[in-house]
């Protein structure tokens, strides 16, 4: 089995060294050969973290698509619509595409689809939400039998890390940015964290997976992190509160809500307790009730961890298990446009 990889930066280092340098548990064990056997790069000269041979990086795209020993693509590049293109081309080519890329999977996730079942691959973003957390998976499977109505959760590691560093340590905004960043964290352009970007195309995601309807980042109320001081959080925590950037959608007949946005929370609140770079998830169900998912929600290992995962399924040949809800969206017309108000 050979695999393209788009992007060799946190995400696709990390899934690099559990594939070609099998770090992990399955690829001692398979008996399936795995190989990238070509990556993606914008700069093929720059000094790298994980040694690659210099045969299997490229800048052309066509290395790639044009590869009929490629099967799977992984797309961890980053962008908008010059990943997008390339998850549309390898479809359409025949292979299968994986991406930790949120931005592309909450604008375009009625294409993707769409796309992926006329072409008969998958397409599969298990890190695009939650980073190691197997949120897309398990929502898959709730989705069998419940209806959700209401998801809430810190969904971002980068602003996380950065709210309980000023809360807990006193590190003041700017240098807590710098830190999430060296640790691979933060988006290559860190607005999209700190602002709300990141979160509420996180929330689009799982919001339009759980409703059936396709909400847009931009259909999501956002407020940004970045006037936050650390005098604030002191008088907060003063007053027996903790600060943090919470996402929350809900489902009421033919009406939703979703907002990103500062809240203050009770320290007995669980969501107060969930510190650094970790996320935590909480999903209602009608039959299942809530459930909470917690866990490393940014970050090379775990995020490496939940692609080669969705490579995984593609391998086992699981994957169709994990598309059936989506299948029976699509005959019922897709993710439709939302009608209510
Ligand atoms: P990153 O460190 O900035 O790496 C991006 C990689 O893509 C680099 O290797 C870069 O090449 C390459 N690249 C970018 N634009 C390109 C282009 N036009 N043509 C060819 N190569 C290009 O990003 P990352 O943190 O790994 O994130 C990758 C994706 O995963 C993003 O969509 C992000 O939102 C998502 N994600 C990240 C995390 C995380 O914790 N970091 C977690 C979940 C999801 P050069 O190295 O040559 O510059
Ligand atoms: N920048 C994102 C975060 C990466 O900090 O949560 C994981 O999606």
């Amino acid at each position: 089995m050979k695999v393209g990889l788009l992007g060799l930066g946190t995400v696709g280092t990390g899934v690099y060294e559990i594939i070609n340098h099998q770090r992990g548990n399955y690829f001692a064990s398979s008996k399936q050969e795995i190989v990238i056997s070509k990556v993606m790069v914008r700069d093929i000269d720059k000094k790298r973290k994980v040694d690659v041979p210099a045969e299997y990086l490229t800048t052309d795209f066509k290395d790639i698509i044009d590869d009929e020993e490629i099967k799977v693509v992984i797309c961890v590049m980053g962008g908008l619509e010059a990943e997008y293109n390339y998850m549309i081309q390898s479809m359409k080519r025949g292979k299968h595409v994986i991406t930790a890329n949120k931005a592309a999977v909450s604008e375009y996730m009625d294409v993707l689809y769409k796309t992926a079942r006329e072409n008969n691959v998958s397409f599969l973003y298990e890190a695009s939400v939650g980073g190691g957390i197997p949120i897309i998976t398990s929502l898959i499977q709730i989705l069998r039998i419940n209806q959700i109505s209401e998801i809430k959760g810190i969904l971002n590691g980068t602003t996380n890390f950065i709210l309980s560093k000023m809360s807990d340590e006193g590190w003041d905004f700017e240098e807590t940015l710098i830190k999430a960043q060296e640790l691979g964290f933060a988006e290559a352009d860190p607005t999209a964290d700190i602002e709300g970007f990141d979160v509420s195309r996180k929330l689009s995601i799982l919001s339009s997976m759980s409703f059936g309807f396709h909400i847009k980042d931009e259909d999501i109320k956002k407020r940004g992190i970045k006037e936050i001081t650390s005098a604030d959080i002191d008088t907060i925590n003063d007053m027996g509160y903790v600060i943090k950037y919470l996402a929350h959608s809900k489902l009421e007949g033919n009406t939703y809500y979703a907002t990103v946005e500062p809240v203050l929370l009770s320290t007995k609140d669980i969501m107060s307790n969930v510190n650094e770079e970790f996320n935590i998830i909480s999903i209602n169900g009608d039959i299942i009730g809530e459930l909470q998912f917690y866990g490393k929600g940014a970050g090379k290992d775990a995020t490496a961890n939940a692609v080669v995962g969705d490579l995984m399924y593609i391998i086992n040949a699981d994957f169709r298990k994990q598309e059936i809800v989506l299948d029976q969206q699509l005959e019922n017309g897709g993710i439709k446009e939302f009608s209510g108000k």
